[in-house]
């Protein structure tokens, strides 16, 4: 089953929950936690959507010295989720340090070791960005796949990318490093601020181990239903028995 991350980008735990009161009959449900709501509520938001059996991606995306990565990823896994990232770009020390800190602490709280992911370049740099404002000289692909290999060499689990870098990733970079992709969008949504965006379905036949939407379920006339089509299309079809 490839999950469907919903980005609970939100201010507020209340207006958290109200969007999810008609998910909470769903098995197997997988949400992320950003900077917005996370900042707002700290780690009582986690202990709260855990207590609903929900699966937590807590998406704070690293980026320090290694020192100081190790330690806050050390008290990260105090919070039993079940996914995190780091930023590719703080290096292959800064990525081992993640994992140790991770690995240190969740034996010390008693957790299950959460899986790193790296986030490679944004869904929402453009070629142009990666070429004049940060004076990478390759293509997004290389530059990607480049982030994606002192990732898995440096630990960790898969890798944030864009759903159009993910055959390159598997072919040239390992086949079972997970690639989670968010740049979702339905046909007819709006590409906002995202930049390499691609549908559900696409995503899927580029080799998609999962998928990160917004704005595409939590705006949506019906969340629930656009969150069971989603999951429909990035699982090939396989839905209703793995959900409830
Ligand atoms: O609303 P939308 O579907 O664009 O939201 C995408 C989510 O994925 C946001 O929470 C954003 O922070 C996150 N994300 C991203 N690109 C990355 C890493 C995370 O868009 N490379």
């Amino acid at each position: 089953m490839k999950p469907v991350f919903i980005a609970l980008d939100f201010p507020t735990a209340a207006k958290t929950f109200e969007f999810l009161k008609p998910f909470l009959g769903i098995k197997n449900l997988f949400v992320k936690v950003g900077m917005e709501l996370f900042y707002r509520e700290g780690p009582e938001i986690i202990k709260k959507l855990r207590h609903n059996n929900i699966n937590v991606f807590l998406d704070l995306k690293l980026h320090d010295i290694p020192h100081t990565v190790e330690k806050a990823a050390f008290q990260l896994a105090k919070l039993d989720v079940q996914y995190t990232t780091i930023h590719a770009l703080g290096g292959g020390k800064m990525i081992r340090a993640a994992k140790d800190g991770l690995t240190n602490g969740s034996k010390n709280y008693h957790n299950k070791l959460p899986k790193l992911l790296a986030v490679t370049q944004l869904t929402s740099t453009s070629a142009e960005q990666l070429n004049v404002e940060e004076q990478i000289n390759v293509s997004m692909t290389e530059s990607v796949a480049h982030l994606a290999n002192i990732a898995y060499q440096s630990g960790a689990d898969g890798v944030i990318s864009s759903a159009l870098e993910d055959k390159f990733i598997h072919e040239e970079v390992k086949k079972d490093l997970l690639c989670i992709n968010p740049g979702i969008r339905l046909n007819d949504n709006d590409n906002d601020d995202q930049k390499r965006v691609v549908t559900p379905t696409k995503a899927r036949q580029l080799g998609s181990d999962g998928i990160v939407v917004g704005r595409s379920i939590t705006q949506a006339y019906n969340p629930v239903e656009t969150y069971k089509m989603i999951f429909s299309q990035i699982n090939g079809g396989k839905q209703y028995e793995s959900i409830y």
